[in-house]
């Protein structure tokens, strides 16, 4: 049988790399999968290539827009009668400088996106789970980024809002232990996506040499994990950081 047959799963940042992989395998594992994502247009993209088309929803989201999220819950009680039982917080973007040329406009849409957007989401989604009797329980999985913890040059924004998630992760797992909500958080290495695209070949190179398995990651090998802690296989996994980088730390 799937692993997650008839599971409810928003997935964040789904018109595009990461969550677009994690929306694919939540469907061929049974999942119905609600596609969000800033850019409708690549969200229905997204649906488009799941099975069972009519079982899932694509979704405007903007995370960083706090009533906007909340308009998507209520978007989905009003198609699935339930709030999404697993949550992935995909949403990313870059906006890279060096810290003495970085303007502030530019610091703040990061740490907006990337940390404010998990929180909207997290605080949202939570609570329509938490306030339900009985709790139906959850998975929580939050994309942070191993540059968080090695401190691209170039990434103080970027870097800043992937640990800031970590904790937020963390503290969520701790406070939500009690609803049986588990909330963990992964951290990717270099994963050959439209993010990275950006990237200049030279310094992809530099980075290659330093992956021990010497090469880019997938998207796929992102889902697979994604979809193992959205499982009940990883039913005691929480508050976990898992580094995902080919070995590259
Ligand atoms: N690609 C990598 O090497 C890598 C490494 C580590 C972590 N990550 C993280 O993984 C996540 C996914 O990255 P990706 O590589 O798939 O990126 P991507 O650029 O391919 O996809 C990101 C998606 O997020 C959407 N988005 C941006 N702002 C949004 C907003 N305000 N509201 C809703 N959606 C919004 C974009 O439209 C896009 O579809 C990000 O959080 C990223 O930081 C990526």
């Amino acid at each position: 049988m799937p692993a997650l047959l008839g599971k409810l799963v928003l997935v964040t940042g789904a018109g595009s790399g990461i969550g677009r992989a994690a929306c694919q395998l939540f469907s061929k594992e049974g999942a119905k999968v609600i596609a969000a994502d800033i850019d409708l247009n690549r969200a229905q993209n997204t649906v488009a290539l799941l099975n069972d088309i009519d079982e899932h929803l694509p979704l405007q989201v903007d995370v960083t827009n706090l009533q906007n999220v909340g308009l998507s819950l209520k978007k989905i009680m009003k198609r699935f009668s339930n709030p999404p039982t697993v949550v992935v917080n995909s949403a990313g973007i870059t906006r890279d400088n060096f810290l003495l040329k970085m303007s502030e406009e530019d610091f703040n849409a990061v740490i907006n996106t990337n940390l404010n957007g998990t929180f909207n989401i997290m605080q949202t989604f939570g609570n329509a789970l938490a306030n339900m009797d009985p709790s139906p329980g959850g998975s929580f999985i939050n994309i942070a980024s191993i540059a968080g913890k090695i401190a691209n040059i170039g990434q103080s924004n970027y870097n800043a809002s992937k640990v800031g998630v970590e904790a937020l992760t963390k503290t969520a797992a701790k406070e939500w232990g009690k609803f049986n909500i588990r909330c963990n958080v992964l951290l990717p290495g270099f994963i050959r996506t439209p993010m990275v695209e950006t990237v200049p070949d030279k310094v992809i190179e530099g980075i290659l040499r330093q992956v021990p398995l010497r090469r880019m990651g997938k998207p796929s090998e992102i889902a697979e994990v994604i979809v193992f802690l959205a499982s009940d296989k990883s039913s005691y996994v929480n508050g976990a950081t898992i580094e995902i980088t080919g070995g590259f730390f």
